[in-house]
Order: structure tokens, then C-alpha cells, then sequence
């Protein structure tokens, strides 16, 4: 990549994931991080040491690093209620847009956020890294090929079973309103008392989070939409769950399960954080079953060859059956060869050892960064997915069906 081409991008959020994504950048060509920010000072030194370089300049000030001339695009990694404004102020001052997901917090952050990148023209990637990754980009190419005939059932699901599954992440010891600027954290949630459990566990509470449907849900949502090329809002949705083991003063049940209903398929998700079932996506066809467990993918095709029926003729008499066999047969001609053969065969994948799709998700952003070309997620992608963890915690705390209104723009209860 020559220099002149190098994408200078700031990150805006430097905690777990927001370390995680600037590591990830070291592997992309033709990049270079030239800023950080973070309310928590700490964060400053993590970030700086993510990206091997403890000159980057840090700050706590996301607004110093819009102003600058020679940032070209920022990656916003911050709790999900901070996404909007972070957002629309970045594409306003013109820069190009890596957001974390889920992208918004609320349905009407998200129809902001994509507004905003129209009316800026940005380029925008929403950060669930599934639909950059090859072994998707395999499901899609079966999904498209007709090989699974007519999917009208996907089921997914997401289970951990271990405290850090749940969110329940150490303080760390120098945690303190010295070091974390608590105000600009809470933004526009209502004002409270320093409270470091929030700041580490925000996940838990609905003012910073959405629990498990913004936090796996999506991902799984983000997959489905990808691989069956949709790009729209579930039509309704209805949830179940609970809050079954970690009582810890959390908003959020440990078990959410949600059936989505879209106008070719139903989809069935669940999270459950206390059992260790891994990452699992299973599309049912009437030709053959994909499933995605972890990073391995298998297609089984399913034998639809006609055959006679085996089963309610034996509630006929001896000669009626036997005449009906007779004329299946004689109608049904089978090529001895294909008797025992199906006519696809399966077929399983796995990601090569160290395959991030990380990687490839920021990639596929800096790149269009340079060629102004498509992103595999861009912001109306990420909102529609994000909409459909609010039906599912709609869905769940009004104990009712949720109902997407797309004149409105609005979820009703059903
Ligand atoms: N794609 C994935 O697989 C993946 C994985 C984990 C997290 N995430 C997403 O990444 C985001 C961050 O999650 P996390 O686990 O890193 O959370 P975190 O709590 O570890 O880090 C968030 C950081 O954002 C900072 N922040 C908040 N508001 C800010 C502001 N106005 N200016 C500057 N910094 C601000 C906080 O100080 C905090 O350090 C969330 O949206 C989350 O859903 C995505």
C-alpha cells in the first residue's frame, strides 16, 4: 500500500472490544491509528498498547479528535447508549464511520444514525464481523445455490455458561470519578451516583445496554440477514425468558428466547447464560440442512427422491397395497445407480486455525474508506438488525407480541 494511500483512523471507546478492533488493525494493510479516546484513563495506556505505539495521542475528548484534519475515519467502540451522538457528530465533521454493534440503542437512535450517514455521505460499517467472514460467505454461496430448495425454518442459538459470559467483569482497582469521567459516560441516561459496577457491566442495564439481544442476538441476526440476503425487519416478534441465576440487581434475564417471524421463514433464537452450548446457526430446508456450529459449517442434503409410501398402506388390505406397489413402481422407473446414491453431497468446512473474521470486517471497511465502494454492513443493514433486538426485549418486558410498524418506524404490541 503506498503511503499516500494509508487511512489514518482514531478510536473512540478503547475498552475491551475497542482494544480488541485496534489490534485487529495491525493486521490490516495500509492503515495507521493517529488518535484515541476514552473516559477512562486507563484505557488510554490499554489502547496505546494495543496498537504497540505508546505516542498515539489519547485523550478523553471525542470532539479534539473530529476536529482534526488527518483523521480520516474513527471507530466508534463505546457502551451502545453513546453510539448516536458519537455518530452523527463524527459524520458530520466528515469522517467515515466503523460502529460497534448493535447500532443503536433505541429504534429512533438507529433512524437517526442512518440519516445521518446519508446526509454526510460516509462511509459506514457497522461491526458484526460474521458477514465479512469466509465460512459465511460459504453458507451464502449453498444458501444461493438452491442446494437447501425451500428454507422456511432457521434456528439459532448462543449459550455461555461462566461469570464473564455474563457480564460479570472484575473492577479494576484504580476504578474511581478521578479516573472515569462518570457524567460523560451516563450522556443522556438519567443521572446517579458513581457506580463502577455500571460502568464495567452496563450490558446488565437497559439505560447503557440491551442484554443479551443487543449483545448475541444480533450477531445471529446479522448472520441470518446475510446469508439469506435479507435486508429488512422481522414482522413480529415473540419472546420468553428469565432471570434464573444471576440475581446481581441485573435488568436483563439470563435466558432469552425469541421467535421472529419474517414473510419465508420463521427464525427461532435463544441465549442462555447458563449452559456452555457455543455459537450454533441451522438453516432447514426441503432439500438439505446447513448448520453452523462454532467455526465449522455442514451442509447434509436430505433425500426428497420419490419413493412409495411405506407407512399408511399398511392400514390397507394385503391386495390393495400390493396393487398400489405394483403401479408406484411401474410409474417410478429408478435407474439402478442412483438407487443408493444421492444426488448432492455433503459437504463441511472449517476456518483455518487464527482466522479472524475481525480482521476481514476492518478490512472490508478501510477499504471502501479508499474506493469508496460498498461495505458488507453499512448503516441500514446494522440498523435493521439492531431493530430486531428491540423487538425481542419489547417482545419480553411488555409480555406481548411485537409488531413492526415500517410506516411508523415504530414497535407496537401485537
Ligand atoms: N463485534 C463484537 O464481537 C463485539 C464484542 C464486544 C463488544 N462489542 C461492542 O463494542 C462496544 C463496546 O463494548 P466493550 O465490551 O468494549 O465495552 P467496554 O465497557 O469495555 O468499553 C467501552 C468504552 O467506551 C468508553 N466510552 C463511553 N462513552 C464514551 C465517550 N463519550 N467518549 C469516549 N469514550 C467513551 C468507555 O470509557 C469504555 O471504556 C459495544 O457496543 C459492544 O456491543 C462488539
Amino acid at each position: 500500500m503506498p503511503p499516500s494511500d494509508t487511512v489514518r483512523f482514531a478510536s473512540i471507546g478503547t475498552g475491551v472490544r475497542g482494544c480488541e478492533l485496534l489490534k485487529a488493525t495491525l493486521q490490516v494493510p495500509g492503515v495507521q491509528c493517529v488518535g484515541v479516546c476514552d473516559l477512562y484513563d486507563s484505557r488510554h495506556i490499554a489502547a496505546q498498547e494495543a496498537v504497540d505505539n505508546p505516542s498515539v495521542p489519547a485523550t478523553r475528548d471525542y470532539r479534539s479528535i473530529l476536529d482534526r484534519k488527518d483523521v480520516d475515519a474513527v471507530i466508534i467502540a463505546t457502551m451502545d447508549h453513546q453510539h448516536r451522538h458519537i455518530f452523527e457528530d463524527a459524520c458530520a465533521a466528515g469522517k467515515d464511520v466503523y460502529c460497534e454493534k448493535p447500532m443503536s440503542h433505541t429504534v429512533d437512535d438507529g433512524f437517526a444514525m442512518v440519516e445521518a450517514a446519508h446526509k454526510a455521505n460516509r462511509v459506514v460499517q457497522i461491526g458484526s464481523q460474521r458477514v465479512s467472514s469466509i465460512l459465511y460467505a460459504k453458507a451464502k454461496g449453498i444458501y444461493d445455490s438452491g442446494k437447501l430448495g425451500e428454507v422456511t425454518s432457521i434456528n439459532a442459538y448462543w449459550d455461555r455458561n461462566s461469570p464473564s459470559g455474563a457480564w460479570v467483569y472484575p473492577i479494576p482497582p484504580d476504578a474511581s470519578e478521578k479516573t472515569i469521567d462518570w457524567n460523560t459516560f451516563l450522556g443522556n441516561a438519567p443521572k446517579r451516583a458513581f457506580d463502577p459496577v455500571r460502568f464495567f457491566r452496563w450490558r446488565c442495564y437497559t439505560d447503557y445496554g440491551e442484554g443479551l439481544a443487543g449483545d448475541l442476538f444480533v450477531h445471529l441476526i446479522s448472520g441470518i440477514h446475510f446469508i439469506t440476503g435479507t435486508n429488512t425487519v422481522a414482522q413480529r416478534a415473540q419472546s420468553s425468558g428469565g432471570l434464573f441465576h444471576f440475581k446481581d440487581g441485573r435488568e436483563f434475564p439470563d435466558l432469552i428466547e425469541t421467535v421472529y417471524d419474517y414473510p419465508n421463514f420463521r427464525v427461532s433464537l435463544r441465549c442462555n447464560l447458563n449452559n456452555e452450548g457455543g455459537e450454533f446457526i441451522a438453516f432447514y430446508g426441503t432439500k438439505g440442512t446447513l448448520l453452523i456450529k462454532d467455526s465449522t459449517l455442514t451442509f447434509t442434503p436430505q433425500d426428497t427422491r420419490p419413493s412409495a409410501e411405506g407407512y399408511s398402506i399398511f392400514g390397507w388390505p394385503k391386495e390393495l397395497r400390493e396393487q398400489y406397489l405394483k403401479q408406484w413402481k411401474e410409474e417410478h422407473p429408478k435407474p439402478a445407480a442412483l438407487a443408493s446414491q444421492l444426488d448432492e453431497e455433503g459437504e463441511t468446512y472449517a476456518n483455518p486455525p487464527g482466522y479472524s473474521d475481525t480482521v476481514d470486517h476492518q478490512a472490508n471497511f478501510f477499504s471502501a474508506v479508499r474506493s469508496r465502494k460498498p461495505v458488507t454492513e453499512n448503516e441500514i443493514f446494522g440498523n435493521h438488525a439492531a431493530i430486531g433486538c428491540h423487538l425481542s426485549n419489547f417482545a419480553y418486558f411488555n409480555k406481548s407480541a411485537a409488531v413492526w410498524d415500517p410506516a411508523a418506524k415504530k414497535i407496537v404490541k401485537g
